[in-house]
């Protein structure tokens, strides 16, 4: 299959090609798209057919259900059932922007998009691109991100073409994704709203609408079971090199992380960093890598996915990061880094 490729202005596309690639959905192909978190790789999620060909394209397992786009709140009236009205609340709160909601899925919507489960995740992205795309293809996008199964989430329509080129009909070029992170996913299907992945919507902001919300337990101790959230269980985000997290007192981390490169080295291996600006002038190795500054959460996450790619490009088979807090969105940032390093953690 030939991958047609279309740059758009990311404000304002051109319609025509809005209209090309929705037009592609509804007849049942597949088409890569820019989102506020990341890009994401779309089908219609009402035909069973576009999400078989969605898992196929990424190499996924088709039990890991997809999220469906939606351009406006109403429509989850006929993708799901039962709707509580905390959905209501947080879709008035933080809608249009970077939150999935699970909620019981309608009879209309079909398993192959939620994986078999009796819900449905949805989400109302902010990106002009991906809301202009959702109304021009009948109003409801199942789509996963747009990486290969195992590679890190694309937050450029370049890292969509390394993974996806000749698999899928269209991949419209948006520029860089400015959150980098993946949804907030929460659950509101049974019980206390829980969180199931962190993301650039936090716990406290959801707490402010909707009072106590609770964090699945393997979010911070992988060892507390199985995650609720299906991709959560997988090992994703994974880069090709070796990697471990060095968690401490800075001097200390940084000591230990140049101890290990030492060794690295010795074995001829190719050492990468990921460090912020206080301490990138410390290391030495084949890659040292500075996220910003150590207070922006925001700027490190927006970075993170591409410098994990970057690493895999330049062959690098030894990776030391330096650890963030844990404090609001850094959450986020570092379940990602977990998860990237198979949760190898180093306490200095
Ligand atoms: O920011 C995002 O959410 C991006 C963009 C493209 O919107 N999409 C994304 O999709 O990250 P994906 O497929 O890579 O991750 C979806 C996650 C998976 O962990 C999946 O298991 C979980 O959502 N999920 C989907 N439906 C679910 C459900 N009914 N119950 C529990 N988890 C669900
Ligand atoms: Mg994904």
């Amino acid at each position: 299959m030939i991958t047609r490729f279309a740059e758009v202005d990311p404000v304002s596309p051109d319609p025509k090609i809005i209209e090309e690639a929705g037009e592609l959905i509804r007849n049942g192909g597949l088409v890569a798209f820019p989102t506020e978190t990341v890009y994401g790789l779309g089908g219609d999620a009402f035909k069973a057919e576009s999400s078989k060909k969605i898992y196929a394209a990424k190499g996924r397992p088709s039990d890991n259900p997809l999220i469906v786009h939606i351009a406006d709140p109403e429509a989850a009236e006929k993708a799901a059932s039962d709707i509580p009205e905390t959905y209501w609340l947080l879709a008035d709160a933080f809608w249009p922007g970077p939150l999935t909601m699970i909620i019981k899925k309608s009879e209309a919507m079909p398993e192959e998009t939620t994986g078999g489960l009796d819900t449905v995740a949805i989400r109302l992205p902010s990106h002009p691109v991906a809301a202009a795309l959702i109304k021009a293809s009948g109003g409801y996008i199942a789509a996963p991100s747009a990486n290969a199964s195992g590679r890190p989430s694309p937050t450029s329509a370049k890292h969509v073409k390394e993974d996806l080129d000749g698999r899928i009909d269209m991949i419209i070029d948006g520029g860089s994704c400015s959150i980098g992170l993946e949804s907030t996913i929460v659950d509101l299907s049974s019980g206390k709203p829980q969180i199931l992945r962190p993301g650039f919507i936090t716990k406290e902001m959801l707490e402010d609408v909707l009072g106590e919300v609770e964090l699945d337990p393997t979010l911070l101790k992988p060892s507390a079971g199985r995650p609720k959230a299906p991709g959560m269980r997988y090992r994703h985000y994974a880069p090709q090199g070796e990697m471990h997290i060095y968690i401490g007192e800075q001097q200390a981390v940084s000591e230990r992380i140049n101890s290990e490169l030492d060794k690295a080295k010795a074995y001829g291996k190719r050492c990468g960093v990921i460090c912020t600006e206080e301490t990138r002038d410390k290391y030495e190795a084949d890659s040292v890598v500075s996220v910003g500054s150590r207070d922006d959460v925001k700027g490190a996450a927006a970075e993170i996915y591409a410098v994990l790619r970057d690493f895999d490009d330049k062959g690098i088979e030894v990776i030391c990061s330096e650890a963030f807090s844990e404090e609001g969105y850094g959450l986020a940032l570092m379940n990602r880094l977990y998860k990237a390093c198979g949760y190898q953690v180093v306490r200095v």
